[in-house]
Protein backbone atom coordinates (compact mmCIF):
# COMPACT_ATOMS: atom_id res chain seq x y z
CA UNK A 1 0.00 0.00 0.00
CA UNK A 2 1.93 3.23 -1.17
CA UNK A 3 2.29 5.92 1.68
CA UNK A 4 3.67 9.79 1.29
CA UNK A 5 7.52 7.80 1.54
CA UNK A 6 6.72 5.91 -1.64
CA UNK A 7 8.13 6.53 -4.70
CA UNK A 8 6.69 9.15 -7.49
CA UNK A 9 6.27 7.58 -11.00
CA UNK A 10 7.42 9.66 -13.60
CA UNK A 11 6.96 7.96 -17.45
CA UNK A 12 7.56 8.78 -21.24
CA UNK A 13 8.03 6.79 -24.62
CA UNK A 14 11.60 6.92 -24.21
CA UNK A 15 14.62 9.75 -23.13
CA UNK A 16 11.76 12.87 -23.72
CA UNK A 17 10.61 13.03 -19.68
CA UNK A 18 14.24 12.60 -18.61
CA UNK A 19 14.39 16.58 -18.85
CA UNK A 20 10.99 16.56 -16.98
CA UNK A 21 12.45 14.31 -14.13
CA UNK A 22 15.29 16.60 -13.84
CA UNK A 23 12.93 19.83 -12.99
CA UNK A 24 11.09 17.25 -10.72
CA UNK A 25 14.45 16.32 -8.94
CA UNK A 26 15.35 20.05 -8.46
CA UNK A 27 11.99 20.67 -7.30
CA UNK A 28 11.64 18.01 -4.85
CA UNK A 29 15.25 16.92 -3.65
CA UNK A 30 13.55 14.78 -0.89
CA UNK A 31 11.69 12.38 -2.83
CA UNK A 32 12.08 9.32 -4.54
CA UNK A 33 11.43 8.33 -8.43
CA UNK A 34 10.87 5.89 -10.60
CA UNK A 35 11.56 6.57 -14.14
CA UNK A 36 9.91 4.42 -17.11
CA UNK A 37 10.94 4.73 -20.67
CA UNK A 38 8.80 2.82 -22.57
CA UNK A 39 11.26 2.77 -25.14
CA UNK A 40 10.08 -0.59 -26.84
CA UNK A 41 7.02 1.19 -28.03
CA UNK A 42 8.39 4.46 -29.44
CA UNK A 43 7.21 6.48 -30.83
CA UNK A 44 3.66 7.56 -29.22
CA UNK A 45 3.15 10.52 -31.28
CA UNK A 46 2.50 8.74 -34.64
CA UNK A 47 0.16 5.95 -33.53
CA UNK A 48 -3.44 5.86 -32.62
CA UNK A 49 -4.89 7.17 -30.15
CA UNK A 50 -5.93 3.17 -28.92
CA UNK A 51 -2.65 2.07 -29.42
CA UNK A 52 -1.25 5.07 -27.38
CA UNK A 53 -3.68 4.12 -24.40
CA UNK A 54 -2.55 0.38 -24.45
CA UNK A 55 1.01 1.17 -24.44
CA UNK A 56 0.27 3.61 -20.93
CA UNK A 57 -2.01 0.61 -19.39
CA UNK A 58 1.25 -1.18 -20.16
CA UNK A 59 3.50 1.46 -18.35
CA UNK A 60 1.01 1.85 -15.75
CA UNK A 61 1.15 -1.90 -14.72
CA UNK A 62 4.54 -1.39 -14.17
CA UNK A 63 4.44 1.45 -11.93
CA UNK A 64 1.62 0.28 -10.00
CA UNK A 65 3.54 -2.90 -9.16
CA UNK A 66 5.98 -1.24 -7.54
CA UNK A 67 3.51 0.77 -5.21
CA UNK A 68 4.23 4.34 -6.44
CA UNK A 69 2.12 7.17 -4.58
CA UNK A 70 1.64 9.35 -7.65
CA UNK A 71 2.34 9.57 -11.16
CA UNK A 72 3.74 12.04 -13.71
CA UNK A 73 3.22 11.22 -17.23
CA UNK A 74 6.25 12.90 -18.55
CA UNK A 75 4.82 12.99 -22.44
CA UNK A 76 2.31 15.67 -24.00
CA UNK A 77 0.89 12.68 -26.51
CA UNK A 78 0.20 10.37 -23.48
CA UNK A 79 -1.76 12.90 -20.91
CA UNK A 80 -3.67 14.16 -24.30
CA UNK A 81 -4.70 10.26 -24.72
CA UNK A 82 -4.89 8.70 -21.12
CA UNK A 83 -4.90 11.41 -18.32
CA UNK A 84 -8.93 11.91 -18.51
CA UNK A 85 -9.34 8.34 -18.15
CA UNK A 86 -6.44 7.21 -15.39
CA UNK A 87 -7.83 10.11 -13.61
CA UNK A 88 -11.49 8.37 -13.49
CA UNK A 89 -9.98 5.09 -12.81
CA UNK A 90 -7.43 5.65 -9.93
CA UNK A 91 -7.21 7.73 -6.85
CA UNK A 92 -3.55 8.15 -6.69
CA UNK A 93 -2.73 11.69 -8.39
CA UNK A 94 -1.65 11.92 -11.91
CA UNK A 95 -0.17 15.00 -12.99
CA UNK A 96 -0.07 15.21 -17.12
CA UNK A 97 1.74 17.73 -19.37
CA UNK A 98 0.02 19.89 -22.20
CA UNK A 99 1.86 22.06 -24.54
CA UNK A 100 2.86 25.60 -22.77
CA UNK A 101 0.56 27.93 -24.84
CA UNK A 102 -0.82 29.54 -21.89
CA UNK A 103 2.18 31.48 -20.44
CA UNK A 104 3.44 31.93 -23.96
CA UNK A 105 0.01 33.67 -25.04
CA UNK A 106 0.03 35.66 -22.13
CA UNK A 107 3.22 36.96 -22.50
CA UNK A 108 2.64 37.30 -26.18
CA UNK A 109 3.44 40.68 -27.60
CA UNK A 110 2.11 41.16 -31.52
CA UNK A 111 3.54 38.26 -33.26
CA UNK A 112 2.44 34.32 -34.02
CA UNK A 113 3.41 31.43 -31.47
CA UNK A 114 4.55 28.69 -33.14
CA UNK A 115 3.51 24.91 -31.03
CA UNK A 116 5.50 22.15 -32.06
CA UNK A 117 4.28 18.69 -30.95
CA UNK A 118 3.38 15.30 -31.81
CA UNK A 119 0.80 14.27 -34.07
CA UNK A 120 -1.26 12.77 -31.96
CA UNK A 121 -1.10 15.94 -29.58
CA UNK A 122 -2.15 18.62 -32.23
CA UNK A 123 -5.22 16.30 -33.27
CA UNK A 124 -6.84 15.82 -30.15
CA UNK A 125 -9.56 17.60 -28.12
CA UNK A 126 -7.51 18.44 -25.18
CA UNK A 127 -5.34 20.57 -27.92
CA UNK A 128 -8.33 21.65 -29.26
CA UNK A 129 -9.67 23.32 -25.82
CA UNK A 130 -6.29 24.81 -25.63
CA UNK A 131 -6.51 26.28 -28.85
CA UNK A 132 -10.00 27.76 -28.21
CA UNK A 133 -8.84 29.35 -24.83
CA UNK A 134 -5.39 30.39 -25.82
CA UNK A 135 -5.02 29.65 -29.47
CA UNK A 136 -5.49 33.28 -31.16
CA UNK A 137 -1.97 33.71 -32.07
CA UNK A 138 -1.06 30.12 -32.36
CA UNK A 139 -0.18 28.16 -35.18
CA UNK A 140 0.37 24.15 -34.51
CA UNK A 141 3.39 22.44 -36.05
CA UNK A 142 3.29 18.56 -36.13
CA UNK A 143 6.64 17.29 -35.90
CA UNK A 144 6.50 13.39 -37.05
CA UNK A 145 9.98 11.82 -36.95
CA UNK A 146 11.50 14.11 -34.88
CA UNK A 147 11.18 12.17 -31.61
CA UNK A 148 13.63 9.71 -33.61
CA UNK A 149 15.97 12.12 -34.14
CA UNK A 150 16.26 12.65 -30.34
CA UNK A 151 16.01 8.99 -29.55
CA UNK A 152 19.28 8.64 -31.70
CA UNK A 153 21.00 11.55 -30.22
CA UNK A 154 21.23 12.38 -33.81
CA UNK A 155 21.38 16.07 -33.12
CA UNK A 156 22.69 17.15 -36.87
CA UNK A 157 19.52 15.65 -38.39
CA UNK A 158 17.39 17.71 -35.54
CA UNK A 159 19.00 20.56 -36.74
CA UNK A 160 18.51 19.82 -40.43
CA UNK A 161 14.34 19.00 -39.37
CA UNK A 162 13.94 22.21 -37.53
CA UNK A 163 16.00 24.27 -40.36
CA UNK A 164 13.39 23.01 -42.67
CA UNK A 165 10.28 23.25 -40.69
CA UNK A 166 11.46 27.09 -40.05
CA UNK A 167 12.17 27.76 -43.53
CA UNK A 168 8.36 28.75 -44.83
CA UNK A 169 7.93 30.59 -42.08
CA UNK A 170 8.82 34.21 -41.59
CA UNK A 171 10.95 34.33 -37.99
CA UNK A 172 10.45 37.68 -37.67
CA UNK A 173 6.74 37.62 -36.69
CA UNK A 174 6.70 35.10 -34.44
CA UNK A 175 6.96 35.68 -30.60
CA UNK A 176 7.58 32.18 -29.56
CA UNK A 177 8.26 28.33 -29.66
CA UNK A 178 6.51 25.94 -27.43
CA UNK A 179 8.13 22.89 -27.19
CA UNK A 180 4.92 20.41 -27.03
CA UNK A 181 6.45 17.07 -27.08
CA UNK A 182 9.02 16.67 -23.95
CA UNK A 183 12.19 15.18 -26.42
CA UNK A 184 12.41 18.38 -27.56
CA UNK A 185 13.15 20.24 -25.02
CA UNK A 186 16.84 18.53 -25.59
CA UNK A 187 16.83 20.45 -28.90
CA UNK A 188 17.23 24.16 -27.22
CA UNK A 189 20.74 24.58 -27.97
CA UNK A 190 19.99 24.28 -31.74
CA UNK A 191 16.88 26.37 -30.96
CA UNK A 192 18.61 28.87 -29.86
CA UNK A 193 20.97 29.12 -33.00
CA UNK A 194 18.09 28.98 -35.69
CA UNK A 195 16.19 31.31 -33.55
CA UNK A 196 16.57 35.33 -33.72
CA UNK A 197 16.87 36.50 -30.25
CA UNK A 198 13.25 37.82 -29.88
CA UNK A 199 11.76 34.39 -29.80
CA UNK A 200 10.78 32.82 -26.74
CA UNK A 201 11.08 29.16 -25.88
CA UNK A 202 8.51 27.60 -23.64
CA UNK A 203 8.66 24.46 -22.08
CA UNK A 204 6.06 22.53 -19.53
CA UNK A 205 8.87 20.90 -17.02
CA UNK A 206 8.56 23.83 -14.74
CA UNK A 207 5.07 23.82 -14.96
CA UNK A 208 4.87 20.42 -14.03
CA UNK A 209 7.27 20.50 -11.04
CA UNK A 210 4.77 23.19 -9.37
CA UNK A 211 1.96 21.35 -10.28
CA UNK A 212 3.40 17.91 -8.92
CA UNK A 213 4.37 19.63 -5.49
CA UNK A 214 1.12 21.39 -4.92
CA UNK A 215 -0.88 18.39 -5.52
CA UNK A 216 1.45 15.88 -2.98
CA UNK A 217 0.92 19.02 -0.44
CA UNK A 218 -2.52 19.43 -1.39
CA UNK A 219 -2.86 15.38 -0.89
CA UNK A 220 -0.56 15.38 2.44
CA UNK A 221 1.44 13.37 -0.16
CA UNK A 222 4.90 14.72 0.55
CA UNK A 223 7.72 12.29 2.05
CA UNK A 224 9.42 12.64 5.32
CA UNK A 225 11.37 15.53 5.29
CA UNK A 226 14.63 13.08 6.44
CA UNK A 227 13.95 11.21 3.61
CA UNK A 228 17.02 11.31 1.50
CA UNK A 229 16.07 11.23 -2.40
CA UNK A 230 16.98 8.96 -5.76
CA UNK A 231 16.14 7.79 -8.81
CA UNK A 232 15.71 4.54 -10.13
CA UNK A 233 15.53 4.29 -14.27
CA UNK A 234 13.93 1.46 -15.67
CA UNK A 235 13.15 0.99 -19.79
CA UNK A 236 10.86 -1.71 -21.71
CA UNK A 237 13.62 -1.66 -24.37
CA UNK A 238 15.42 -4.66 -24.81
CA UNK A 239 18.51 -2.76 -25.68
CA UNK A 240 18.95 -2.21 -21.67
CA UNK A 241 21.77 -1.56 -21.00
CA UNK A 242 22.86 1.13 -23.92
CA UNK A 243 19.23 2.69 -23.29
CA UNK A 244 20.00 3.00 -19.47
CA UNK A 245 23.04 4.54 -19.94
CA UNK A 246 21.69 6.97 -22.66
CA UNK A 247 19.14 8.24 -20.30
CA UNK A 248 21.77 8.31 -17.06
CA UNK A 249 23.51 11.24 -19.19
CA UNK A 250 20.61 12.77 -20.48
CA UNK A 251 19.85 12.58 -17.16
CA UNK A 252 23.38 14.21 -15.70
CA UNK A 253 23.34 16.75 -18.88
CA UNK A 254 19.46 17.83 -17.87
CA UNK A 255 20.34 18.62 -14.14
CA UNK A 256 23.18 20.61 -15.06
CA UNK A 257 21.52 22.90 -17.84
CA UNK A 258 18.63 23.38 -15.30
CA UNK A 259 21.25 23.58 -12.05
CA UNK A 260 21.68 27.29 -10.70
N1 LIG B 1 7.73 12.81 -25.48
C1 LIG B 1 6.43 12.63 -25.96
C2 LIG B 1 5.57 13.87 -25.85
O1 LIG B 1 5.81 14.70 -24.98
C3 LIG B 1 6.11 11.84 -27.17
C4 LIG B 1 7.06 11.46 -28.20
C5 LIG B 1 6.55 10.28 -28.98
O2 LIG B 1 6.57 9.18 -28.43
O3 LIG B 1 6.12 10.47 -30.13
O4 LIG B 1 4.64 14.05 -26.59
Amino acid sequence: MADRNSAIGVFDSGVGGVGTLAQLMKELPDENFIYYGDTAHAPYGTKTPEEVMQCVRGVMAQLQARDVKAVVIACNTATSVAAAALREELTMPIIGMEPALKPASENRRTGDILVLATPVTLSLQKFERLMEKYGEAAIPVPCPGLMELVEARDFAGAEKYLTDVFAGTDLAHVDAVVLGCTHYVFLRPILSRLLPPHVTVYDGNLGTARQLRRVLEGRELRCDPAQKGGVVIETSSEEKERVLNVMHSLLDMAREQISG
